[in-house]
C-alpha cells in the first residue's frame, strides 16, 4: 500500500491508472477505523480494480471546535487495517497539506440538506460537500462507497454528484452493527461499557417503531419515544420519519416513497450519536 499525505503523489498515482481501463473505487473517512469502514473498503476491493481510502479529519465539517479537537485519531492502527483489507492507496493529509487557506465556498443542498442534522449542525454538510468535491476533483474515481449509518449525507453526495456531474457512481453500503445492535462508530470510543449497553436501545427503539411502520408514522414515533423515555440517560435530540432519498419527512396521507426511514440523532454520555432504519414500501428492513 503506498501512503502519502501529499496531493502530488496522489494525483500521480490516479491519473496513472486514467488510460489504463482500470476501475478505481474510493472510499473517504475520517479514520479510527472499525468494521464499518472496512465493510466499505471490502466492498470497494470487490467492485474495483484499484482502491484509495483517504483519512481527514475534516475541520470544515465540525461545527464545534471541542467535538473536532476530541475527535479519535489514530493513524497508526488504521495503516495497518487498510494494508490487511488490501487497500492500493491511502491518502492521509494533514489540514495543512490539504487546504492552501480556508474555503471561501459554501454549498447548500436544499431539502436534502436542510433537516435533521443540517438543522442540527450548521455548516456540516456545506464542510462534507467541499472536502468531497476536492476529494473527487483529486482522486477521479469511478465509484466511491459511503454507509447507509449516516444516510443524510448519502443524499447530500448524490445531490452533489448529480448537480454538478461528477462522474462517479455512488453506493450505499448497509450499516454494520455491534451484536448488540449498536450501529459500529468512531465515536462509540468514547462510550463506557454502560454507555454502550444504553446506546444499543437506539437501535431496539427503531426496531420496535419500524413493526407499526411508516404507514403510521406518528404511532410508530410514539412508540419509539415511549419505550425511550424509560432511559433518561439517552438526550434524544430528533426522532423522524423522512423519504430515504429526498431525507424530506415523512407524514400520514403521503404515499409510500420506495424507501422510507426513521432516522435519529441521540446524546449518550456526552457524545452525539446517530442511527436509522430503511424500510420499502412493503415494510421490510432495507440494509
Ligand atoms: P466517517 O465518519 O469516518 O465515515 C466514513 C464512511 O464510513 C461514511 O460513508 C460512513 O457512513 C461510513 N460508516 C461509518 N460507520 C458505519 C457503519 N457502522 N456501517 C457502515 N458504514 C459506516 O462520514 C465521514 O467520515 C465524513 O463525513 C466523510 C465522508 C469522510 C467526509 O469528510
Amino acid at each position: 500500500m503506498e501512503v502519502s499525505g501529499r496531493k502530488e503523489i496522489l494525483k500521480n498515482y490516479t491519473g496513472g491508472l486514467k488510460n489504463t481501463g482500470l476501475s478505481l473505487g474510493f472510499v473517504p473517512t475520517m479514520g479510527a477505523l472499525h468494521q464499518g469502514h472496512l465493510d466499505l473498503v471490502r466492498r470497494a476491493r470487490q467492485e474495483c480494480d484499484r482502491v484509495v481510502v483517504s483519512i481527514f479529519v475534516n475541520p470544515l465539517q465540525f461545527n464545534n471546535q471541542e467535538d473536532l479537537d476530541r475527535y479519535p485519531r489514530q493513524p497508526e492502527k488504521d495503516r495497518l487495517l487498510l494494508e490487511e483489507a488490501g487497500v492500493d492507496f491511502l491518502y492521509s493529509p494533514g489540514p495543512e497539506d490539504f487546504y492552501t487557506e480556508t474555503a471561501r465556498i459554501s454549498l447548500d443542498f436544499g431539502p436534502a440538506g436542510s433537516a435533521l442534522e443540517g438543522a442540527m449542525r450548521p455548516g456540516h454538510f456545506s464542510g462534507v460537500g467541499v472536502v468531497l468535491s476536492r476529494l473527487f476533483h483529486l482522486i477521479q474515481p469511478d465509484r466511491a462507497y459511503f454507509g447507509a449509518k449516516d444516510l443524510q449525507q448519502v443524499a447530500v453526495v448524490r445531490t452533489l454528484v448529480r448537480d454538478l456531474e461528477f462522474p462517479v457512481s455512488i453506493v450505499r453500503c448497509p450499516t454494520r452493527r455491534e451484536e448488540s445492535g449498536l450501529a459500529m462508530s468512531s465515536r462509540n470510543q468514547r462510550l463506557s461499557e454502560e454507555g454502550k449497553n444504553i446506546a444499543s436501545l437506539l437501535y431496539k427503539a427503531l426496531c420496535l417503531a419500524a413493526e407499526t411502520g411508516p404507514e403510521k408514522p406518528a404511532e410508530s414515533r410514539d412508540k419509539a419515544l415511549e419505550f425511550l423515555s424509560f432511559r433518561p440517560e439517552i438526550k434524544l435530540e430528533y426522532l423522524e420519519w423522512v423519504c430515504a432519498d429526498t431525507m424530506e419527512f415523512h407524514s400520514a396521507g403521503k404515499t409510500l416513497p420506495k424507501e422510507t426511514a426513521l432516522c435519529l440523532a441521540a446524546w449518550v454520555e456526552g457524545v452525539r450519536l446517530i442511527d436509522n432504519i430503511i424500510l420499502d414500501r412493503n415494510g421490510k428492513t432495507v440494509n
